[in-house]
Parts: C-alpha cells; sequence; structure tokens
C-alpha cells in the first residue's frame, strides 16, 4: 500500500533562551498507512495539537525533570486531538477520535495507546480537549481545588490569568465564590479577563511600574490564594501581600523558562511570619482525579457557567511562530491582524489540517 506523505515539525537542536521560530523546522517526510501488524499500535491523523509552555522544558539538554528533553532532529511531541486512521490495537478502531500525547506531524503511530483517551462527547469543540478539557484545564482543577484549598469568599489572585490555565482558575473561583482578580500583559486580555471570563478586577502588569502597589491597590486587605503561573518579580510582590495562612500555588514560572541564570525572590521571609503555605505542584501527580474533573468541568460548561477563550493557528506551518509567541504574551491576536482566528483568544493550539473548532464565546 502507497505510504502516505506526513509533514513533520522538526526539533533541531537544544537552547538556552527563549525559543525562537528558526528552533523547529519542517519537513516532509513519509509514513505506512497502517499499524505493523502485531504491534498494537494505531496510526492517527492528528486534528489539534496543544502548544504549551512547558515545551520550553523539553528544549534544554536536561535529563533531571518529570519529562525527558525532545531529541534534536525528531519531530516534536505535544499534546493534541486525532483521528484513528488504522489500528492494531483492538480497544479503538478506525474514525476513534483521541487525545492524548502525540507528535507535531500529520499523522503519527501511537504506540504506547493505553496513553490516549478516547473521546465520547459530540457536544464540545474538538480542540477543547487540548484546552478546557485537557491537560492545562485539568492543571487548573487540581492545583485551585488540591493545592489551594479554597473557601468561600476568599480573594484570589491569578498570574497569566487570560492563559490556557489561568482562565479557568479564575472561573473556578468565582463559581467557588472567591473574589478574583487577574494579570495579563496587554489591554487586550485585560478586557478579556473581565468582560469574558468574569474577573471582579485586572490588570495589565506590564503598565504598572510596582507590582506591589498595585496588589496592595486591588487587596486592600491582603490576598488568600495566589495562583502562580509567573514567578519572579510577580511573586515577590505577591508575597508581600499575603494574607495570614495564605496558600501560594505555584503551578509555573512562565518568566523564567528562557533564562539560564533564572532570578532569585526576595521576600521569602514572609512565608514565617504570614505562615503561608507555598506548593509547587504537578498536574500529573492528580490524575486519578481527570474523571471527577470531566464530570465537574463539563456540567459548568453545558450549564454556560464557564466559557472558554482559545488562540487557533492554523496549519502545521505556522506551529514554530505559535511556540515562539506563548513566551511574548502573543497568544491573544486582533482579529483585523490575523482574520481567521477568534477575537478573544488565549489558550494556543494548532490545527493540522486547517479547520477551526466551533468557538462558544
Ligand atoms: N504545574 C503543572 O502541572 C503545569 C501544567 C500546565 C502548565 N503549567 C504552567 O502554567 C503556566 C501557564 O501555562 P498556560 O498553558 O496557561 O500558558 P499561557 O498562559 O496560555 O501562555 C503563556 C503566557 O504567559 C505569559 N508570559 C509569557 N512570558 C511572560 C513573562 N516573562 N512574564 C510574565 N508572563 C509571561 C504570557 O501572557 P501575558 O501576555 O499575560 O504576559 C503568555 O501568553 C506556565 O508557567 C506553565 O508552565 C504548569
Amino acid at each position: 500500500m502507497a505510504k502516505l506523505e506526513n509533514k513533520q515539525v522538526i526539533f533541531k537542536n537544544f537552547i538556552d533562551r527563549a525559543p525562537q521560530e528558526t528552533d523547529l523546522e519542517l519537513k516532509v517526510s513519509d509514513i505506512g498507512p497502517r499499524a505493523p501488524s502485531g504491534s498494537g499500535a494505531f496510526l492517527v491523523k492528528n486534528l489539534y495539537l496543544s502548544c504549551d509552555p512547558y515545551m520550553r522544558g523539553r528544549m534544554r539538554d536536561f535529563h533531571g525533570s518529570y519529562i525527558p528533553p525532545f531529541v534534536p532532529g525528531q519531530v516534536v511531541e505535544g499534546f493534541g486531538v486525532s483521528k484513528v486512521v488504522h489500528s492494531d490495537d483492538p480497544n479503538f478502531k478506525p474514525g476513534d477520535l483521541v487525545s492524548g500525547l502525540t507528535g507535531w506531524e500529520e499523522y503519527s503511530l501511537i504506540k504506547k495507546t493505553e496513553r490516549l483517551r478516547k473521546i465520547q462527547l459530540d457536544d464540545i469543540p474538538l480542540s477543547y480537549h487540548v484546552g478546557l478539557l485537557g491537560m492545562p484545564g485539568f492543571t487548573a482543577y487540581a492545583g485551585f481545588y488540591e493545592v489551594c484549598s479554597p473557601s468561600r469568599g476568599e480573594h484570589v489572585f491569578v498570574s497569566a490569568a487570560s492563559g490556557a490555565v489561568g482562565q479557568l482558575v479564575g472561573q473556578l473561583a468565582k463559581l467557588h465564590g472567591c473574589y478574583v482578580v487577574g494579570s495579563a500583559g496587554s489591554n487586550q486580555k485585560v478586557d478579556l479577563l473581565k468582560n469574558k471570563l468574569g474577573f471582579d478586577e485586572a490588570f495589565n502588569y506590564k503598565e504598572e511600574q510596582d507590582l506591589n502597589a498595585a496588589l496592595k491597590r486591588y487587596f486592600p486587605q491582603g490576598i488568600d490564594i495566589y495562583f502562580d503561573n509567573v514567578g519572579a518579580e510577580m511573586l515577590d510582590a505577591a508575597l508581600l501581600n499575603m494574607k495570614i495562612h495564605g496558600r501560594i500555588a505555584v503551578c509555573g514560572m512562565v518568566s523564567q523558562h528562557s533564562l539560564s541564570d533564572p532570578k532569585g525572590i526576595h521576600n521569602l521571609f514572609n512565608l514565617v511570619m504570614m505562615r503561608i503555605r507555598m506548593q509547587g505542584f504537578l498536574q500529573s501527580d492528580y490524575l486519578h482525579l481527570y474523571p471527577r474533573f470531566l464530570e465537574h468541568v463539563i456540567g459548568y460548561y453545558r450549564q454556560g457557567k464557564i466559557v472558554y477563550v482559545e488562540d487557533v493557528s492554523e496549519g502545521l506551518a505556522s506551529a514554530p511562530a505559535a511556540l515562539a509567541g506563548l513566551f511574548s504574551g502573543k497568544n491573544v491576536v486582533r482579529r483585523d491582524m490575523l482574520p481567521n482566528m477568534c477575537k478573544h483568544c488565549t489558550s494556543q493550539s494548532i490545527s493540522v489540517n486547517g479547520s477551526k473548532p466551533s468557538h462558544r464565546l
């Protein structure tokens, strides 16, 4: 049987700076049209690929992390939504839709099929399975409920708040009866937070001379919960504004991902003075909660209590720019600049075949 042409995004080599488009290259190769007999594998056509900040960590030559680095010269690995084309695994048949780890390419041969989840919900846009219902959404759920220990009426601060994780943290906190403020890097994102995602307040951290003063303005009585996505100066400023027995969930430090010499934190003594619990976490430690997460979030989504906004770049050729753009906050675009994109977009995914999801904004 004739082989299939397979466009791929290849990781070129390790870096110690912010990702650039030139760190990835496009290649066309070919792939057999069937999963080899006896392999237990299946062949998928990738439909949506997720573009996430953690991928930067896989671009450095460091093997002590929770996830191994990419292999230079090999296709980039990432979360995606795919359709089974041919299967040697009796649990999957052609036409099944799946989500989980796949490759940044048109077709992938999936050998560890147990790592993919079958999608059976046809009322939810497919691309949401790499966002709202995928790893970023689950991170928000696990981080907020399991790490932040929230109570009704508490004051919550979320950084990178319009992103894939932050936007759901804020909405879950509102549904929990909390007061929620988010920070983001543009006025357009601030508008989105306040007028689309239901945050009580939001501010553009790039326009603030003094982050400590900004947080004092929004939290005159202090912060109960800080959901940290960025680290560095924002974490330092939040430490100065926490209430006694406040909680800081350290989800990520996107501001530090590209630095070979990360910035220090100066206000850690406040952990003692204010008896703050600061805890890092990985969503993968909570995977046993995934079914509960799906039930919870799908329920809210179907009731119209949660919205999700995303940024879909079309075609594999746009993937290198999409990844580089995450580290300069480019994952919100103006419709007049890129006419094919949704107006209020934040969670970044790449549509492999050029089709677009339907948005419920
Ligand atoms: N612990 C876990 O298991 C886990 C799982 C998933 C993600 N994460 C982490 O969660 C965080 C958010 O991930 P996401 O998928 O939701 O990403 P995202 O927010 O959708 O995209 C990254 C955003 O980070 C902001 N950013 C980039 N560089 C920055 C800088 N130097 N300073 C401040 N903000 C910067 C930008 O928004 P602005 O325009 O607002 O600056 C950018 O749009 C990341 O740190 C990620 O590594 C952790």
